[in-house]
């Protein structure tokens, strides 16, 4: 009796759920596709970086189980800040409308439904998300990926050659081959900065101990589920003439020798902008955790000395990473948290635009608190016996918000991070 009523509530359930959708039982073609065309092909579909494909009945139909626990656990789609904290313009997260959908699709046996109920097909552009690049900087020869062992990071230097200012409003950065690119950043080296100096322009090499140590500026960066860098009109991103482009390459080996030739793609400007927008960090470097401990903090923070407004946030940490929050102080006194991603998640480096650019003037911090799990309860960390400090490899640690902002044109990075000196002449008060 006990049970028949147990399994009566569950259909009631399903049924409940069926409703919501306009069906007795949710369809693949009628019900699930909208769903995944709107929330998953992005990635899901052949030459992205979801390794299933949900375009088809046939393609989905085998992981219809698992898709029901992805959405359920919220491991899918990738959207790890927590939503007490900050409205963002690219939250991806699932409706719950959506989750019962697929949920119901799969408790109810993932039936195909008929494909005259189907949407039509969504059309991605292939290629460039940003569109034409009006230019594209290639590596002149492809990097050869062994089928084994560790890959220290890469670079490699591409003159970009402009004989005037560009401003840039659309940035993309794309591998040849996904399945072995863990990430590409590209910088920005202005004329006159000594980092890596002497390095043969579209040779990759590794950088050793007698390279200039350095940075340039961030510019666009690729990971899977990264979006490229689209600025509003008005805004845009200066690279002065005779810049070069830096490219941080991070390969992981996977078993077969394979080859990637990465490549930035930019889109200017039409006018001339209004506002510059400057990446920045906010990093500690300085930190060591030790052996086992599960719940390390670091903290960084960084006070920005022009008037500004947030665009987005990054926190950038590696395989110990467990949880990152921005906040930011206005010189007021008042705080906000900003941004909280309570599981990190080390394969996925997102970028978290605000729904809204918030207004920071002069004087105010950004901070930072991150914690690191180097337990061996950890299933991501590669040794739990070793203290970890600052580092490059994946094996050791990085503690780096990074966050966008706008300022006016005529703003530059420095002015923005370095305290005022006092005018030459001046009294001082006036
Ligand atoms: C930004 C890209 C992206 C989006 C959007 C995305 N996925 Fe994924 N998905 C991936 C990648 C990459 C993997 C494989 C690596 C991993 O499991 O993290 C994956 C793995 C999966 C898996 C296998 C999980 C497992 O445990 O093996 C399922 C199921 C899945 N996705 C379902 C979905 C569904 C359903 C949606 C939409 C509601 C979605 N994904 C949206 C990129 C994405």
């Amino acid at each position: 009796m006990r049970l028949l009523s147990l399994s009566v509530l569950g259909f009631a359930c399903g049924s409940l759920a069926a409703a919501a959708t306009g069906s007795s039982q949710p369809t693949f073609h009628k019900d699930v596709l909208p769903v995944l065309q709107k929330n998953c092909q992005s990635c899901h579909r052949p030459g992205e970086a979801g390794p299933m494909h949900f375009t088809d009945y046939k393609s989905t139909r085998p992981w219809a189980k698992a898709i029901k626990q992805a959405v359920q656990t919220r491991k899918m789609p990738p959207w790890f800040a927590d939503p007490a904290h900050g409205k963002f313009a690219n939250d991806r997260s699932l409706a719950e409308a959506d989750i019962k959908t697929l949920v119901a699709w799969a408790d109810g046996g993932a039936k195909e439904g008929s494909p005259k109920d189907a949407p039509p097909a969504v059309t991605f552009a292939e290629g460039w998300a940003i569109g034409k690049p009006d230019v594209v900087l290639e590596m002149p020869a492809a990097f050869e990926v062994p089928a084994s062992g560790t890959i220290d990071y890469h670079y490699v230097i591409l003159p970009t050659n402009f004989t005037e200012d560009k401003w840039v409003q659309f940035a993309e950065s794309r591998p040849s081959n996904r399945a072995v690119c863990h990430h590409i950043i590209a910088f920005v080296r202005e004329p006159g900065n000594p980092w890596l100096k002497g390095a043969k322009p579209g040779v990759p090499f590794a950088p050793d101990h007698k390279s200039e140590r350095g940075m340039g500026e961030f510019l666009t960066g690729y990971a899977p589920g990264t979006i490229p860098n689209m600025l509003k009109p008005g805004q845009a991103k200066l690279v002065k003439a005779g810049s070069d482009i830096v490219l941080q390459l991070h390969y992981t080996a996977n078993g077969k020798a394979a080859q990637d030739r990465a490549k930035i793609g930019l889109i200017f400007a039409k006018e001339p902008p209004r506002e510059r927008v400057i990446t920045l960090a906010a990093a500690n470097n300085e930190f060591e955790i030790p052996p086992g401990d599960a719940n390390y903090r670091v903290d960084s923070k960084i006070q920005l000395h022009e008037d500004s407004n947030l665009i987005l946030m990054l926190p950038h940490m590696h395989l110990r990473g467990k949880d990152f929050q921005f906040r930011v102080k206005f010189p007021d006194g008042r705080t906000e948290t900003l941004l909280n991603v309570p599981r990190y998640d080390f394969n996925w480096q997102l970028s978290y635009y605000l729904a809204e650019p918030l207004k920071m003037p002069a004087g105010t911090i950004i901070e930072c608190t991150a914690h690191f799990d180097n337990s061996a309860n950890n299933p991501a960390n590669p040794d739990p016996k070793k203290a970890i400090r600052f580092g490059e490899q994946s094996w050791d640690e990085m503690m780096i918000g990074f966050f966008d902002v706008a300022v006016k044109a005529d703003v530059g990075m420095m002015d923005l991070v370095r305290p005022k000196q006092p005018k030459k002449g001046s009294t001082g008060g006036q």
